[in-house]
């Protein structure tokens, strides 16, 4: 069972900033709806997955700060490293990585850990911060965005799959938290305007029209808060961006990639500001 109580518990607190408890107005019905609407026939089997990871009896050491790592200080035997293994295999595809779990290491399709090293420099301090990703996949920069000190990281993607491989990762790294994944996509956010800092990476070029996108994510942040976009840009001047025909880059549901000073002009038109 993956239920959304601790979420609840955490955002029904007011708070004088990175006041959530308003979405608790809508966000039950919502994932109530999405659980009964969710066709996809495997959840049942990842859940299980996950029910079955082997109980880990003893204090573990997690490191989110160089990569997402979970061990012990006596190593788990050789068997609950197989078991782990098996389970994790269940998951596949695992886009989004690495993760190193008890000696189980998922060597992912994408280095996100790469993406991750490269834009840490232009994001604010984290420190205590409430932050949003959207389109955060299996959740890997979630648990990123907690080792660089956020208080509070909230993940958002509609994909079943994604919201299981981050659930099976929580739980091996003890249950923490400070992170969470909700199944939704970005157009079923009211305004929130609520987190200090919001990350859509590798989204933009995925959604039909970019600046609703940037106009959804403005809303969820609060005045001054940041914006980190990561996104394809093509070479060109203003008023330059491309519409691909077919598929870009092996990619299917690609749309709209600018150039950076189309991309810039964008922003601006949204309301956003270099700083
Ligand atoms: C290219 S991946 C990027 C993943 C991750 N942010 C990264 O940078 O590695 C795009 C992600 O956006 C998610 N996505 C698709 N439609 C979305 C929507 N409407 N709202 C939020 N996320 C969405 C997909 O499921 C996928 O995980």
């Amino acid at each position: 069972m993956i239920d959304f109580g601790n979420f609840y518990k955490l955002i029904a607190q007011k708070r004088p900033t990175n006041d959530l408890s308003s979405w608790l107005e809508i966000l039950p019905t919502q994932l109530a709806n999405w659980k009964k609407q969710n066709l996809d026939s495997r959840f049942n089997h990842w859940v299980n997955s996950i029910a079955h990871l082997p109980e880990i009896n003893q204090p573990i050491e997690v490191d989110l700060t160089n990569g997402v790592t979970v061990k012990t200080e006596t190593p788990i035997s050789v068997g609950a490293q197989q078991r782990i293994e098996k389970l994790l295999k269940n998951l596949i595809p695992w886009r989004k990585g690495p993760f190193d779990l008890h000696g189980v290491v998922i060597d992912s399709e994408w280095r996100s850990d790469l993406k991750w090293q490269r834009l840490l420099p232009y994001i604010d301090d984290l420190y205590g911060k409430t932050v949003l990703d959207v389109g955060c996949n299996s959740g890997y920069h979630l648990w990123r965005m907690v080792g660089a000190g956020a208080r509070l990281a909230v993940g958002i993607d509609p994909m079943a799959l994604f919201l299981c491989q981050f659930e099976m990762v929580r739980k091996l790294l003890g249950g923490d938290q400070r992170a969470h994944l909700l199944p939704l996509g970005i157009e079923a956010l009211p305004k929130l305007n609520a987190f200090d800092v919001v990350f859509s990476m590798g989204v933009l070029y995925h959604r039909r029209s970019p600046l609703d996108h940037l106009y959804q994510l403005k809303d969820q942040l609060v005045s001054g808060g940041q914006l980190v976009l990561e996104t394809l840009v093509i070479e060109g001047d203003l008023h330059q961006a491309l519409l691909p025909q077919d598929r870009y880059a092996q990619m299917r549901n690609v749309y709209f990639i600018p150039s950076v000073p189309t991309m810039i002009s964008w922003l601006e038109r949204c309301g956003f500001k270099k700083r």
